[in-house]
């Protein structure tokens, strides 16, 4: 076994004795593929030099050509300002409204370019084109609503429970009008999860949507909305209203009654609000845009919180430049606007940048794997975002549905987990058409935006490698010892970055202890230190950096699986299995799958005296999707007759992830109960 594969190498002192990062699959380091000339020649950023410009000495004045892209009511006076680091404050002094930039800044040049494109799963409803001009008159109207009859200002949350339709932006945007901050929670989310979510963020009101398209069927989601407020109740935490949009305006397509006095249809109260206009919040840039739940090392989801100012400029900068949009171009990330990569990359990049983006409800593969290549050619698509476990699911239902179509891409992402050069490749030739530059870009919820990829019209691409740090970003490679790997080593360690960005989170929201201790104690210099060099940001990614420069992520060192690029709790996958009152103990191991990259197994141990049955089974099954949501149901769920154990009492869930990944589990014999790996061995089989 090679030095990188030895899974020692990535054990985090936090976190668990199995990890993503251990079970990793390694490739070759492959050949480079050249960026298409017609692509260099229309690109935003060909420049090498950028680099130089863009070195460590000369952080953080750098980032200045970040806030220059935007409009500004006050100019800032600091960059940035490190006095209680690592809080760190961007562009501050300076006011600016997201909304104002996303949308009225378009209106003298580019009015009448569409600013959504909303495409139903359903193929046989129309595709709705909204243009910058109706896109504003929508979000003042909703700003309208929000404020004069929600009675909703800065500062307030307002949690979003909502599908991928057009409403979702026009609400983010109405929210950051008034200066609210939106917390939106994927709609695959169940309604625990959002309630969780509410009373966390303390939300007075609920925004949803009755229901909306998904595999071909029109599901109820006005039901989450009413278990959310329940579940909120029990934290003590008091919902006053829901607002309820209709999938289609005019019809209620919920069967679940609506609550007098709490529940209301926005598209009725919409009426009272036509022809409304609300003035942009003036809000100072370190305001907070919005907070987006995601997993952690605990079996608490953490609410990450972005700034208005930071955010905003870090986005716009990486869309224009690593995604390449100008104005004219028509963007389709496939991502869920519950996700940060829709809020950056569906919502805020592409929209502050003038641009048209496509916001499509469903299934990438439904009815069949050429439906995103048909939404493409009738759209005129040019730039596609997506993620391997979008690309391997197209390539395993339609290894030939693209050639059939006369799309062009000029761009392409992948984004959210490593992907096999095989798959790369197929993107490449068959999505592609080998006209397209691909970029594989790695970051985080926490990170607002991009921090490695290569530069399109820069860089050679590399299958499989995220390639170097974007401008800006200066990453280094820790051992568990703390010592950094030299650049270059082909090393596998834990990748940090050196420097504070303007993207990166502000803090968890109500939880500034755990921010810091998650993030950046682990190789912090001096916690006394206001010297932003003290403190390097922990990703909580095993990394490799090739001799070239280019770095390969392995995946995550802690206790957070990325089920098909979604990111997921083991302990919160357990805590919900322990609510079952037959279950004593649940462990959730990282197994690698072929399309969705990682799934999760569950193991679990019963009370003394119960026999498994599938009747536990489906009941830890419900339990996980009641208290998370469909997508993390396990994989498998195995009910063991005792866990393996070390003498201390502790699970071993590197013997169970080495049993569920068909590995060998090594040497058990120091276990307290080593003749269980056998006995769990001839479970899974
Ligand atoms: O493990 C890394 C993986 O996804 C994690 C972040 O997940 P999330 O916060 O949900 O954000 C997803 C959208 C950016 C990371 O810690 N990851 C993300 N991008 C890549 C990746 N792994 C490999 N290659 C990538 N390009």
């Amino acid at each position: 076994m090679s030095e990188e594969k030895s899974p020692r190498l990535y054990k985090n002192q936090q976190t668990a004795d199995i990890s993503e990062a251990q079970i990793a699959v390694h490739w070759q380091e492959e050949d480079y593929f050249a960026p298409p000339t017609r692509f260099i020649a229309q690109a935003n950023l060909t420049d090498a030099s950028i680099f130089e410009r863009f070195s460590l000495d000369k952080f953080p004045d750098y980032y200045k050509e970040f806030g220059d892209l935007l409009d500004w009511y006050k100019y800032w006076e600091k960059t940035l300002d490190t006095s209680n680091a690592p809080f760190w404050r961007w562009f501050v002094g300076g006011e600016l409204n997201a909304c104002h930039n996303c949308v009225d800044r378009h209106l003298s040049k580019h009015r009448n370019n569409t600013a959504i494109h909303f495409v139903p799963e359903p193929e046989h409803e129309t595709v709705q084109h909204i243009t910058y001009q109706e896109l504003f008159v929508r979000v003042n109207e909703f700003a309208a609503l929000l404020r004069d009859s929600c009675g909703l200002k800065a500062g307030d949350r307002v949690t979003l429970h909502m599908p991928m339709v057009a409403e979702l932006p026009i609400t983010m945007l109405a929210c950051a009008r008034l200066g609210v901050i939106h917390s939106q929670v994927f709609s695959g989310f169940s309604g625990k999860a959002c309630g969780d979510r509410v009373s966390d963020s303390e939300s007075r009101v609920l925004i949803t949507m009755d229901a909306y398209y998904r595999a071909g069927k029109l599901l109820d989601h006005k039901e989450k909305a009413d278990i959310a407020v329940t579940e909120a109740a029990k934290d003590g935490h008091k919902v006053d209203k829901v607002l309820i949009w209709q999938r289609y305006p005019g019809k209620y397509s919920s069967p679940a009654k609506l609550v007098e006095g709490r529940d209301i249809i926005v598209n009725d109260l919409l009426k009272q609000h036509r022809g409304e206009r609300v003035d942009p919040a003036h809000m100072p840039a370190e305001a907070a845009l919005f907070l987006m739940y995601t997993s952690g090392t605990t079996g608490r989801p953490k609410g990450c919180q972005h700034s208005i100012g930071g955010y905003l400029a870090y986005v716009t900068w990486t869309s224009k430049y690593i995604q390449d949009i100008h104005p004219e171009d028509v963007y389709w990330c496939m991502a869920d606007i519950g996700w940060i990569t829709g809020h950056s990359y569906i919502v805020y990049g592409p929209l502050a940048l003038g641009a048209s983006s496509v916001v499509y409800e469903g299934v990438p593969t439904y009815p069949d794997a050429g439906r995103p290549w048909r939404i493409a050619e009738e759209l005129g698509v040019n730039i596609f975002h997506t993620s391997p476990t979008a690309i391997r699911a197209l390539r395993r239902d339609g290894p030939d549905e693209p050639t059939k179509y006369s799309h062009h891409f000029k761009h392409m992402t992948t984004v959210g987990e490593p992907i096999e050069p095989e798959v790369w490749k197929w993107y490449y030739n068959v999505v592609g058409k080998t006209e397209a530059v691909i970029v594989d870009t790695w970051w985080q919820t926490e990170n607002g935006g991009f921090l490695c990829s290569t530069v399109p019209a820069i860089h050679q691409m590399k299958p499989g490698s995220a390639g170097p740090a974007i401008p800006g970003i200066h990453p280094v490679i820790y051992d568990d010892e703390g010592k950094e790997l030299p650049a270059g080593s082909g090393r596998a360690g834990n990748i940090c970055i050196r420097n504070p960005w303007p993207g990166i989170f502000q803090t968890i929201w109500k939880d500034p202890d755990r921010f810091v201790k998650q993030y950046y104690e682990r190789y912090c210099k001096n916690p006394k230190s206001k010297d932003w060099r003290d403190w390097p940001y922990l990703a909580g990614d095993g990394a490799v950096q090739a001799a070239d420069g280019y770095y390969r992520i392995l995946g995550r060192i802690d206790d957070v699986i990325n089920v098909a690029g979604h990111r997921l709790g083991t302990k919160e996958i357990e805590s919900a299995a322990l609510l079952v009152p037959e279950v004593v103990e649940a462990a959730v191991v990282p197994v690698a799958d072929p399309i969705k990259g990682k799934v999760p197994d569950l193991y679990v141990s019963l009370k003394l005296g119960l026999q498994a049955a599938q009747e536990i089974t489906d009941k830890i099954s419900a339990a996980v999707v009641f208290e998370i949501g469909a997508i993390a149901r396990p994989h498998q769920i195995i009910i063991v007759p005792d866990m393996p154990k070390t003498r201390s009492g502790k699970i071993m869930r590197r013997v169970l992830a080495a049993i569920s990944n068909h590995l060998d589990p090594g040497d058990v014999s120091t276990l307290a109960n080593p003749e269980v790996v056998d006995k769990i061995r001839d479970l899974v089989k």
